[in-house]
Formats: structure tokens, C-alpha cells, sequence
């Protein structure tokens, strides 16, 4: 098998709304430029396409981008970047206007102005929707855009093996076509990673099953490291067995949560009450760490549902009029009556926790740019970090649209100064890895191990020692079960050799991916001796300002080990405080 090479001035690793974001970006700051979009999918089958419930920023009159930020801040228990904050409210509004004018259908108020709803741990309305169906109108308008560029061109269905690197920085990567099993290198002078999460990596998930990942495990091989690897978000509302995600909007058009037996349950956990007014205090909008945690104090109690597939309570629409159902969360509606057989005008909805979003990723700075030359990364695989310890719903639509955008600028900046040469080092490499995916995948014979088997036993130890509360000695045991894992992949059974759409090498792939990525997460969540967020440890139940104001950073040592350092969080403006959501407050700034 011969590989190909191509050249591109930049290469974009995935084509979600950040990498195209990203790609309109380079297209706008220097049409001279030609941008590749590498992406594993159809752009438009991208994670982003299943975003429901909206995407944050400031738009009313009572509202400021100081309170958006505090809101951010405190959300995220003081482990956000406040400079890269700031940054994100006051570039936040722009964007979303921008998608308007590339013609994003946001819903409307009767007189004609943007409509914006409540969102969990938001105290102010400021989340715009396009119905329920957010991330759809958001990645189709922005798919359109790129089409006006001819200089961005697209590999569909191409998945990156390997990031190549010479000399300190990136030069390229080499990719597998699906459709044809070729395999090509493309030379870049900058690469831009945008494939999002990897909750893939958790049995439980409303993440699409190609997020597993993939250029995190790429950057951290490469030398790049990875930050706040510990703090994974689980969705209060997932629907049990297919982890399908009940959007929070339906908490914020007025639903309940409510246990075993019929009680708003969350009034016991200093959620507050709801109260009507400006400022939003009510239990179910409260963070998502929080109403996580509460469900498994419900589940110690006996207070949950038994169900097949685990411990569920009930999400209440019943009391909601059917046509704000049909206009507001028509998608929800769809979504129980094709997956659960249930009406939510007329049913209580199952629902429990699942694994959601990733707060952390590829360490960058505020432009997406790591600490690898020539290497940005923007969305959920990136970690700039805006989300510390917890991120907000409606938070990462934005999120993906101010930092793609920044990381385009960015490297099409660096594009445009840099070489275009890829080094006989790097074709070097790119031969090797030709090799390695020949010999090593496509003809491999003999394994003995199933692939499927590992990725369950990752899954099920993940969940069971790494969920939503976890401690030193059930993480131990996680990091000893995914060492062996890690050997036992070196005996995996392939015994498909086919070329054309080979999905048991794409799996194959993708499980050495979240090998690795499992294996960080635990090693940061070890580190961290203390709770903050999404990162509970039963062991150290209290904040740590002292010791663990800082983020982690995890380095693979060549050997394949790891190293975890911790550097401080950039404070600004708001010192560290205490998270309140009930009626006795909420905090300001
Ligand atoms: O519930 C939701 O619609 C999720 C939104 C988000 O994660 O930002």
C-alpha cells in the first residue's frame, strides 16, 4: 500500500461547529490561504448537529457581561480561566449575530426580538434556542458558510492516525480514507484539532458514539498535554439505557424533577425554592454537579426508581400546556415517543445522569494555541478553560463559535509566517505509520482479545470507579484495571482486512484513543485531593483553595507513563467564593 501526500497551509482535525468555525475564520483573515477540514464524519453528522437546548449570551437589557462571567466563574467552582472568561461573554453576543446574519433560524417573541430562556446555574435568561433543535441550525448555517470558500476543502469520512511532528512543531498527520482504506499524509504548517469530547469513554452517554476522544489521545502522544482531565460533566436528564439526552430547556419551560415519591426532591439540597422574578433561584435550574449529586443521594435513600437499566427519578412536563411543548421542545416530545414509547404531555419522562461533556482537554491558551508549536485546538477537546470545574448549560455552543473562531485567527497568523516544508523527519515518520497501520491493523492476524470486551471493561470501570463520586482507592483500582487493558489491546482479534469502510479498525482505533484518554482522567482525578465540580472524592469532601486552586496537567513521559504539574488559575476579577443557588442568594459580581 502506497501513502499519498498533500499539502494544505492549515489542516483542521474535525468538522463540528468549532472546525468550521474555525475554517470561515482562516477564509475571512486570509483568503490566500487553503484550508483542509479533516473529519471522521459527514460534517453535518457532527456531535454539535445533537445540541438541543441553546447557546449563551447577553442579549437583554437586565443583564451584563459581568454576570454572565460570574455566573461562568462560580459555575465552574473558581476553576475557570477568568481571563479567557471575559473574553468569552464580550466576544459571546457577536458570534451569535453573526450566525444570524449566515442565516441561524433563532426563535422569536411575539414582537419580533430574539427570544432567550432560563438555563441551569444561568441566573439571568440569556440563552438563545432555535426551538430544541439549537445545534442543528447552528452547524447547518455554519456548513453552508464554508461552502462560499473555495479554498476550504474537505476530507469526509477521513480518520487522523497520528499527528506528525519534527523540529518542535506539527507538520502534518496521516489519515486513513474510510470509503477506500488509503492512506495519506498531509503536510500543514499549523493544525487545528475540533473533534470534540469523549464520553464515549462512560456506558452511559448522550455523546454520539464517534466521540471517543480521538485528538486528544493524538495531542498527548504528540507531546501536547492534556488539562483538568478529572472534571467530567454528567446530564442530570439523560433517558436511561440510550443515555439520549432530555434537553435541559425542559427544566427551564417549567419541568420537574421529582423521586420515587412524587416530591421535587432537589428543595433538600439548598437549590432554593422557585421564586418568581428576574433573577433565577429555582431547584431544577441549579448547576448540573449539583443535581447529579443529588440523584445519587436519592438512589442511597431508596427514593429512585428501579428500572432495568439502573436507578432512574421522573422528569414532569404533565403540568406544561401541550403547545409550548409542540413549539418549545418539540424535539424532547419526538425523542420520548420514539425511544420510550412515552407521551410527556400526558407521561412522566424516566430520567438519570449521564456522562455529558468533558470540561477538560488539550491545554491551550486563550487563542487555542498548546503548548506545540503550530498546534491550536478550539471546542470540547480543547481546555482554555472557561468551564473549570463545571461547565454551564449553553455555555459550549458559544464556547465552540468565540475559540474556533480565535483559533482560525490564530493559526492562520502563524500559517501565513510559517515553512511549508515537511522535513525528511516527518516523512520519515509518516512512513512508519503507514506501516504500523498495515502490519499492526489492517493484516494483523491472531489476536485473541475482544475488542469489544475491552471497550465494555473500560466503560463499566469507569462508571463504577470514576463517576460521580470517586476515591483514592476505587480510582487505584481503575488506573491497575486500565493498565491491563492497555496490554491486553496489543492482543486484539481483527479479523476483518477489508479496505473499504473497515468499522472494526475505525473501533480498533478508536478504543487505543480512549485507552489513553481513560488513563489521564484517572491519573488527574488521583492527583486531585480534594472535591470541586464534577470531581467528588469521598475521601477529601471539601474545596482545597490551598493546595488545588490550580489545574492539572498531564504529560506522557515517551515510556507511556504519564506526569501530572499543576499550574495556577488566571484570577482576574472574582476571588475565590462560595457556590449559593438557594433563595438565600446566588452571588454577584
Ligand atoms: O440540556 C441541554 O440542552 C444541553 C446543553 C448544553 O450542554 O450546553
Amino acid at each position: 500500500m502506497t501513502s499519498h501526500l498533500t499539502r494544505h497551509d492549515v489542516v483542521i482535525v474535525g468538522g463540528g461547529g468549532a472546525g468550521l468555525r474555525a475554517a470561515i475564520a482562516i477564509a475571512e483573515a486570509d483568503p490566500r490561504l487553503d484550508v483542509a477540514v479533516v473529519s471522521k464524519v459527514y460534517p453535518m453528522r457532527s456531535h454539535t448537529v445533537s445540541a438541543e437546548g441553546g447557546a449563551a449570551a447577553v442579549i437583554g437589557p437586565d443583564d451584563s457581561l459581568d454576570e454572565h462571567a460570574y455566573d461562568t466563574v462560580s459555575g465552574g467552582d473558581w476553576l475557570c480561566d477568568q481571563d479567557a472568561v471575559e473574553a468569552f461573554v464580550a466576544e459571546a453576543p457577536g458570534e451569535l449575530l453573526r450566525l444570524e446574519r449566515w442565516g441561524c433560524p433563532w426563535s422569536r417573541e411575539t414582537d419580533g426580538r430574539v427570544a432567550v430562556r432560563a438555563f441551569g446555574g444561568m441566573k439571568r435568561k440569556r440563552t438563545w434556542f432555535a426551538a430544541d433543535k439549537t445545534g442543528f441550525h447552528l452547524l447547518h448555517t455554519l456548513f453552508q458558510t464554508t461552502l462560499k470558500y473555495e479554498r476550504i476543502m474537505r476530507y469526509d469520512e477521513w480518520f487522523v492516525t497520528k499527528l506528525l511532528t519534527d523540529d518542535g512543531r506539527v507538520q502534518g498527520v496521516v489519515a486513513i480514507e474510510l470509503m477506500s482504506g488509503r492512506i495519506a499524509t498531509i503536510a500543514a504548517k499549523a493544525i487545528i484539532l475540533c473533534t470534540g469530547g469523549c464520553g464515549r469513554v462512560y456506558p452511559f452517554t448522550t455523546n454520539a458514539g464517534i466521540k471517543t476522544g480521538d485528538a486528544m489521545a493524538l495531542a498527548y502522544r504528540a507531546g501536547a498535554p492534556l488539562k483538568d482531565m478529572e472534571f467530567v460533566q454528567y446530564h442530570p436528564t439523560g433517558l436511561p439505557f440510550t443515555g439520549i439526552l432530555i434537553t435541559e430547556a425542559a427544566r427551564a419551560e417549567g419541568g420537574w424533577l421529582l423521586n420515587r415519591e412524587g416530591r421535587r426532591y432537589l428543595q433538600d439540597y439548598d437549590l432554593g425554592k422557585p421564586e418568581p422574578g428576574p433573577v433565577l433561584r429555582s431547584m431544577e435550574l441549579g448547576p448540573r454537579d449539583r443535581l447529579s449529586q443529588a440523584f445519587v443521594h436519592e438512589a442511597e435513600q431508596g427514593r429512585t426508581i428501579e428500572t432495568p437499566y439502573g436507578p432512574v427519578v421522573h422528569l414532569d412536563l404533565r403540568h406544561l400546556d401541550q403547545e409550548i411543548i409542540d413549539a418549545r421542545l418539540p424535539f424532547v416530545r419526538e425523542l420520548c415517543l420514539k425511544y420510550e414509547n412515552i407521551d410527556p404531555v400526558t407521561e412522566l419522562i424516566p430520567v438519570r445522569p449521564v456522562v455529558h461533556y468533558m470540561m477538560g482537554g488539550v491545554h491551550t491558551d486563550i487563542d487555542g494555541a498548546t503548548p506545540l508549536e503550530g498546534l491550536f485546538a478550539a471546542g470540547e477537546v480543547a481546555c482554555v478553560s472557561i468551564n473549570g470545574a463545571n461547565r454551564l448549560g449553553s455555555n459550549s455552543l458559544p464556547e465552540l463559535l468565540v475559540f474556533g473562531a480565535r483559533a482560525g485567527r490564530a493559526a492562520a497568523a502563524y500559517a501565513a509566517e510559517a515553512t511549508g516544508n515537511a522535513s525528511r523527519a516527518v516523512l520519515a515518520q509518516a512512513r512508519d505509520e503507514v506501516h504500523r497501520l498495515e502490519r499492526d491493523l489492517l493484516l494483523k492476524n491472531g489476536g485473541h482479545e475482544s475488542l469489544a470486551d475491552l471497550r465494555q471493561e473500560m466503560q463499566h470501570t469507569m462508571e463504577g470507579r470514576a463517576g460521580i463520586y470517586r476515591d483514592g482507592e476505587s480510582l487505584a483500582k481503575a488506573a491497575g484495571t486500565l493498565r491491563e487493558l492497555r496490554d491486553r489491546f496489543a492482543s486484539i482479534a481483527l479479523d476483518d482486512h477489508s479496505r473499504t469502510f473497515n468499522t472494526q479498525l475505525t473501533s480498533a482505533l478508536e478504543l487505543s484513543c480512549m485507552l489513553e484518554v481513560a488513563e489521564a482522567m484517572v491519573a488527574c482525578a488521583l492527583g486531585r485531593e480534594e472535591s470541586r465540580g464534577a470531581h467528588q472524592r469521598t475521601d477529601f469532601p471539601a474545596r482545597d483553595d490551598q493546595r488545588f486552586l490550580a489545574h492539572s496537567l498531564i504529560h506522557r513521559n515517551p515510556d507511556g507513563s504519564c506526569r501530572v504539574e499543576y499550574l495556577p488559575v488566571t484570577i482576574t476579577r472574582w476571588p475565590p467564593g462560595e457556590r449559593v443557588y438557594g433563595s438565600t442568594g446566588g452571588g454577584s459580581p
